[in-house]
């Protein structure tokens, strides 16, 4: 697998939207491109010190690292794969209903189209009076005005079937580049509040479109940090690849603080042969980054690998997290053991 050159500097890149139906899709083109002048279907990521808002420093600077007022060890994580199908969904859900059983307070955010996060946590889409499109399309709608509260600890910002014809509406800020942090401005905005009004939240988890689109660059404005659910085939690696790429660009752009955090193993068959080699593979490419400036250098493989597991398939029909549908199975213990290690790990890491 070949890493990106992280000290490429480019004056505006550009990220080539792919189809979001398209799983299997060579992934997308990161062209050098002209700030004001992007070609169609093409998303400008704005040079860092071109990025609009307040110059960094600045006593309201919403664009780089946490604000004032922020809990401070809020984890801002965004779940992002641009191949479909490999557990983003059944990740964000399971893993941050997890970690608010354990006492965690956990910010859920809906940014797919399939609004698929929506309908885990119990809510249906069509019942929904405001989602994240009218949040991010009305600039004087609050989170907060959306936010529902779908457990103990746990809050979803939702998302329903609209939420697709969102793209070409950002896509009109392009120019400004405003365009990848809408989401952004907004989510500040409720984590501040939250630290003001309300408990704070110790985790955002995002679960992003199978794209790498405006939706996706919008999370990674947000996050502070990148997991990366995955299986281990091959063509998962190439996919891996496109994806630090991707996030290389955003870091040299408008968020030099991202990083990437991890990967976890989902629908894991350990028994094979091929996931074995392609472990092998993950981790001697992660343990080649550990020296380099790069934003996967402190990596991990989350350990444990969620096992693949009809349970997890099954329970989002009945709007039930597995922890409500069948606590005893194995994917309950895979997911309950990943969210100890996954609190344990930014245990260490401290802030
Ligand atoms: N460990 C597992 N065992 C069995 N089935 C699983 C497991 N994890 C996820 N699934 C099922 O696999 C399918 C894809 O999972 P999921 O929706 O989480 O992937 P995704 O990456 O979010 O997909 P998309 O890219 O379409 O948003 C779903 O039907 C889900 O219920
Ligand atoms: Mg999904």
């Amino acid at each position: 697998m070949t890493a990106p050159d992280p000290h490429t500097t480019h004056e505006t890149t550009a990220v080539q939207t792919a189809d979001p139906n398209a799983s299997d899709q060579p992934s997308p083109q990161v062209p050098v491109q002209q700030p004001n002048h992007p070609a169609p279907g093409q998303i400008v990521i704005p040079n860092r010190d071109q990025a609009p808002g307040p110059a960094r420093g600045s006593k309201s600077d919403s664009t780089f690292g946490a604000k004032k007022g922020e809990h401070e060890q809020t984890r801002r994580i965004a779940l992002v794969n641009q191949k479909g199908g490999v557990g983003k969904t059944t990740t964000t859900a399971t893993l941050g209903t997890a970690l608010a059983r354990m006492g965690k307070r956990v910010l859920l955010v809906d940014l797919d189209p399939q609004a698929h996060l929506t309908l885990h946590m119990g809510i249906e889409p069509d019942s929904l009076e405001k989602s994240i499109y009218n949040l991010l399309t009305d600039s004087s709608l609050p989170a907060a005005t959306i936010a529902q509260e779908v457990g103990a600890n746990l809050v979803l910002l939702p998302a329903e079937v609209n939420l697709a014809g969102v793209e070409p509406e950002l896509a009109s800020l392009a120019a400004s580049g405003q365009a990848q942090r809408v989401l952004k401005d907004k989510c500040d905005s409720l984590l501040i509040g939250c630290e003001q009004g309300g408990e704070p939240f110790d985790f955002v988890l995002i679960d992003c479109p199978p794209s790498l689109g405006l939706l996706t660059l919008n999370a990674l404005t947000l996050a502070h940090e990148v997991i990366v659910p995955m299986q281990a085939h091959f063509l998962a690696l190439q996919g891996l690849s496109k994806l630090l790429e991707t996030i290389t660009l955003v870091k040299q752009s408008v968020n030099p603080d991202l990083i990437v955090a991890g990967i976890i193993l989902c629908m894991h068959e350990s028994q094979t042969i091929l996931a074995s080699e392609v472990i092998s593979d993950l981790q001697s490419f992660l343990t080649g980054a550990r020296d380099q400036d790069l934003p996967w250098r402190d990596a991990v493989v989350f350990d444990p690998p969620i096992r693949r597991n009809i349970k997890l398939a099954e329970c989002p029909s009945f709007g039930k997290t597995i922890f409500d549908y069948a606590p005893g199975c194995p994917g309950a213990g895979d997911y309950g053991r990943l969210a100890q290690a996954v609190a344990d790990h930014y245990a260490r890491k401290g802030s």
